[in-house]
């Protein structure tokens, strides 16, 4: 392979540690593209004839069709995606093929695929989290007006409805897909032509190679193009965060399950039994999305850490950069087309929302707030007050609007009838009219922005 220089061929431990082709064979379609570009170029430069130059292409075209039907044959032996392709390319053509490789190194080469690789999972990347986005907006649409509570400390805090909490995801993967776009936004320019890590003494163009592959630009120092791998950290930090984010979701989706909660049903298709207690409901998908975030960190971590320290430019080490991002682009794939399955397959149980929400005083601050307007009283001075209708309630075992009003005038003798109006879960939703809050018109507006967006 590596032509006069060698004698012997590598040591068995060798075969083992070197190749890379069972990996970056997802490479392929990238590098045809590639090279097709470079190949290209080299002939509209005259570096190599017009003639030399078709023959290349039909045999690139030949090769990519062995790929597609599967009859290719990848080769150990051949190390990776790149040599696999030119050996192919030359049993097919003959040694016409050897001038491909002219003025270009398997260096820029392969991390012109992998940037292109990379742009395309951040598209991928963004529709799954669009999807997921739809699935939420269309649970959030059915639910404007349905009443839960929100919790912070897990406990009961106030009432929400279940269409607030829904697009509260909505935003949390709008500004993931933010990160992926940025990420995009970022690499989308060429190392193609930096070769080994110098540049080169033909007259290529690069212009015309990054042009023709999609990037804004050629990046301007060979040494950096032929180094960099912070494209690919930060497509995977965009991964971490969007798994991070959609965790929470399938938290929630674990806890909303159970019974104790029972706020939402998911579909025989979407729940597993247990092999020893015939009740069992499970929402495996959602715990396993939950799970494989660690997967997705780890792949980040993974790749800084073999970059870290790194002297500049090319080193084997790089070679594993890309079952990393494999991983977690899979990963992530899988767990977005996931949670978008559920979300659109639950079923939201308002009475069991309302009935948690009852059990927790959530408009114990809605009767603050009503001293304080009414009654004129300090906010500090309405809390104590509320806080001990809180406790009669609580000792009678009522919800707040059961008690009476001589109840409340034991407490603070000027509360009047008044008061009732604000206890009831709808009037406190009702009254949550700030910007972002939770009242239906609110939450109807956000709606109408996201559908705008999403269209
Ligand atoms: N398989 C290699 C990789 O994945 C391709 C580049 C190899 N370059 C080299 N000089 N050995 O990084």
């Amino acid at each position: 392979m590596w032509g006069g220089r060698f004698q012997s061929g590598p040591a068995d431990i060798m075969r083992e540690i070197t190749p890379s082709i069972d990996f970056d064979k997802r490479l392929a379609g990238e590098d045809l593209a590639g090279s097709r570009a470079h190949c290209r170029m080299l002939a509209s430069e005259g570096i190599i004839s017009k003639e030399d130059g078709l023959a290349i292409q039909d045999g690139l075209t030949a090769v990519e069709k062995e790929i597609k039907d599967g009859t290719f044959v990848f080769k150990r032996e051949l190390e990776d995606i790149h040599l696999n392709i030119e050996s192919r390319l030359a049993e097919l053509i003959g040694p016409v093929a050897g001038r491909l490789h002219t003025a270009r190194s398997r260096n820029d080469q392969v991390v012109t695929d992998f940037r292109l690789w990379v742009r395309a999972a951040c598209e991928r990347a963004d529709q799954g989290l669009a999807t997921l986005q739809l699935a939420l907006l269309g649970q959030a649409e059915n639910h404007t007006d349905t009443i839960m509570p929100g919790f912070t400390h897990m406990q009961v805090a106030q009432p929400v409805t279940f269409g607030h909490h829904c697009l509260a995801y909505v935003e949390m993967f709008g500004r993931d897909r933010g990160r992926f776009e940025d990420a995009r936004k970022r690499l989308n320019e060429s190392p193609l032509g930096a070769a080994a890590l110098a540049g080169t003494s033909f007259p290529i163009d690069r212009d015309a190679t990054a042009k023709a592959l999609g990037f804004i630009r050629p990046m301007r120092n060979s040494m950096d193009a032929i180094s960099a791998r912070d494209f690919a950290l930060e497509y995977l930090a965009a991964c971490t965060i969007a798994a991070v984010n959609l965790s929470r979701l399938a938290g929630e989706l674990v806890q909303w399950s159970t019974p104790a909660f029972g706020f939402v049903k998911l579909s025989d298709a979407f729940t597993t039994g247990s092999s020893i207690m015939p009740q069992k409901r499970n929402p495996d998908a959602a715990e396993l999305v939950r799970g494989k975030t660690g997967r997705v960190l780890g792949d980040f971590v993974a790749l800084a850490t073999v970059v870290k320290g790194l002297v500049l430019t090319y080193g084997t080490d790089l070679q594993e950069d890309k079952e990393r991002v494999f991983d977690a682009a899979d990963t992530l794939e899988l767990s977005l087309a996931a949670m978008a399955a559920m979300m659109a397959d639950l079923t939201a149980q308002p009475d069991k929302m309302r009935a948690a929400c009852e059990a927790g005083f959530p408009t114990a601050t809605d009767l603050a707030d009503w001293v304080v307007r009414v009654l004129k009283k300090p906010f500090r001075e309405a809390h104590h007050i509320a806080g001990s209708i809180v406790k009669l309630a609580e000792d009678r075992n009522v919800t707040l609007d059961k008690l009476t009003l001589a109840d409340m005038q034991a407490v603070d003798p000027a509360i009047t009838q008044e008061v009732f109006k604000v206890l009831s879960l709808e009037a406190s939703v009702n009254s949550r009219m700030s910007l972002g809050g939770t009242a239906p018109a609110r939450v109807k507006e956000q709606l109408n922005h996201w559908r705008g967006v999403l269209k």
